[in-house]
């Protein structure tokens, strides 16, 4: 086993982890890992953009509005007003760093996406995220105080109980990670560690999400001992394109924002009016069981969404990227209606923070969708997900800044223990029990939810949990064990989480309990 050691040690190269990065490195010496290459995360593939208050005749107060509704009642207020005032000099940051975003005459160009009630998102034709992690990784790679490790997948957290001098502090000191390329198990300490982990979408059948999105963080930050909040909220994304060929390509809001039109695909009939005032741009939780309803009502496999009555080169040139992909499978998107259905997107839970990023662990942070910050509630606005990155990224840097001489200086650290395992002989186990997961939990613990079908879900996951600690327990960690570990803990968390919710909100809808419970509470699960 080798061993390295940073001042500040970052799990993800996303924008949460890239921005916590560039704030620390003006003093201190950091360390990002990411599982693969840097650029693999959700950031890279942010299609809409980023929400920010700078229209004239928007406000403030109009953002945090909006979010609020969007969000059910669960947000914190004081968490949705810091990152709501915070956005406007995020944007300005991001412009420094060479980010193109679009304009128009002169001025920044404000696009619009369900839930908000003005134009507020900037964005990069239609792949900001890219050319925000581009930026990004950019900017690290430039900076001397700033190591950038790709193929480097954290394992677990270190603890006191990982020390050679026992502890029951509860600090965290850094993590165990498997070393892609040398197949062995590193130590990385430092005095602080920032999760910027991402989301955990890949829990489920049909998703949005990289194939990465597997909850890791949520899950070592579980074991380590952190709360965990607000899982059952999972995000559906209403416009997925439906290929076969092609599985998990989005088809961003702005389409709709920018008077594309859902249509039932046999009648053509433009449903979404019969469901919400808003029509297309309600809130996505509204329009994605909308989709739900009407593709299981009339047993289609997917519905329209046309956006061919707006000029062809207002389409290329804002939606360029949707275009060729489209293109590429024999659809022309400006004259011929686009097949959707709706897909995991984005994980509202996580792992509980406060307004500085810290969690539940000293010495531990975490920034971007691996936490549950407040701001999002039941149902996270568009576009309010990179400024969280941008936001909560910058805030954990800055109070680790802060407060470095009040964080604890790593122990001596004991190697990873490989003396009672070997290697697999039937990695067969993996891929089966991967593929029951995400099977059920989209059958069962999906848009509409019922209690009966929630508890088939947590019988098999109890089943499945206990097989993957056996299998764990015997064999050599592989990345792709490591993350089916740390799937089998959040499919669990779901579950759990939605099981205890006796009311529908937001994401979470259930047909035994179809109404809004007078209070509105987090789930928070202790472990
Ligand atoms: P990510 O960017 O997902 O990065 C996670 C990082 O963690 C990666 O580097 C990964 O390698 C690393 N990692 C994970 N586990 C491990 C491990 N075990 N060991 C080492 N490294 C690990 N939001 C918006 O606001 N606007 C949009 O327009 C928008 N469009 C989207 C479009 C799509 C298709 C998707 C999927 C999401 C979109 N979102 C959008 C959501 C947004 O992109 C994500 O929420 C955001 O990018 C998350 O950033 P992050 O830094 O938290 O994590
Ligand atoms: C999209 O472009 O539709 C995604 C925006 C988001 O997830 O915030």
């Amino acid at each position: 086993m080798s061993a390295r050691s940073f001042d500040v040690l970052i799990v993800g190269s996303g924008a949460a982890g890239l921005t916590a990065a560039l704030n620390l490195a003006t003093s201190l010496k950091v360390g990002v890992i990411a599982k693969g290459k840097l650029s693999e995360g959700a950031t890279g593939w942010a299609q809409g953009g980023i929400a920010a208050v700078l229209e004239e005749g928007d406000s403030f107060d109009a953002h945090v509005r909006d979010t609020m509704i969007a969000g059910a009642g669960l947000n914190k207020q004081a968490v949705v007003e810091h990152v709501v005032s915070e956005a406007p000099h995020a944007i300005a940051r991001l412009i420094e760093l060479g980010v193109p975003f679009a304009t128009e005459n002169g001025e920044l160009h404000l696009t619009r996406e369900g839930g908000h009630s003005h134009r507020r998102i900037v964005h990069v034709a239609d792949a900001t995220g890219w050319a925000v992690q581009e930026a990004l990784e950019k900017a690290a790679a430039a900076s001397a105080n700033i190591t950038l490790i790709p193929d480097m997948v954290a394992i677990d957290l270190i603890t006191g109980r990982h020390a050679e001098e026992f502890s029951t502090s509860g600090a965290v000191h850094g993590l165990y990670a498997l070393n892609r390329k040398t197949r062995r198990v590193d130590a990385l300490t430092a005095r602080a560690t920032i999760l910027a982990t991402g989301g955990a979408g890949r829990a489920y059948l049909f998703s949005t999400a990289p194939r990465g999105a597997t909850g890791d963080g949520i899950a070592m930050a579980w074991r380590a001992g952190c709360r965990i909040s607000n899982m059952e909220f999972m995000q559906f994304h209403p416009t997925c394109l439906y290929n076969l060929e092609v599985k998990n390509f989005l088809i961003t809001e702005a389409v709709r924002g920018e008077g594309g039109i859902l249509k039932h695909p046999l009648t053509g009939h433009r449903f979404m009016p019969d469901y919400d005032e808003r029509g297309e741009l309600a809130p996505r939780d509204i329009v994605a069981r909308a989709i739900d309803h009407e593709i299981k009502r009339d047993g289609l496999d997917y519905v329209h969404l046309d956006i061919g009555h707006r000029e062809p080169e207002f389409v290329k040139e804002h939606f360029p990227n949707i275009y060729e992909k489209l293109m590429g499978l024999g659809i022309d998107i400006t004259k011929e209606p686009i097949p959707v259905v709706p897909a995991q997107h984005y994980t509202c839970g996580g792992v509980l923070i406060d307004m500085h990023g810290r969690t539940d662990a000293p010495c531990l942070y975490a920034a971007g969708e691996v936490t549950q910050s407040g701001l999002h509630g039941a149902n996270r606005l568009a576009s309010n997900s990179l400024l969280e990155c941008l936001v909560f990224g910058e805030g954990a840097a800055r109070h680790i800044l802060d407060h470095w001489d009040e964080l604890h200086a790593p122990p001596p650290i004991r190697a990873w223990d490989e003396s009672r395992v070997t290697d697999s002989d039937e990695e067969v186990v993996i891929t089966q029990t991967w593929g029951e997961i995400r099977r059920f939990m989209w059958n069962y613990v999906g848009i509409v939810r019922t209690t009966k079908r929630l508890e088939r879900a947590k019988h098999r996951i109890d089943m499945l949990r206990q097989e993957v600690r056996d299998y764990y327990a015997h064999f050599r960690v592989t990345p792709d064990l490591i993350e089916l570990r740390n799937l089998v803990e959040v499919a669990d968390l779901i579950i759990r989480s939605a099981l205890h919710r006796h009311e529908s909100r937001g994401l979470h809808y259930t047909l035994d309990y179809p109404k809004l419970a007078k209070e509105a509470v987090d789930t928070v699960l202790v472990p």
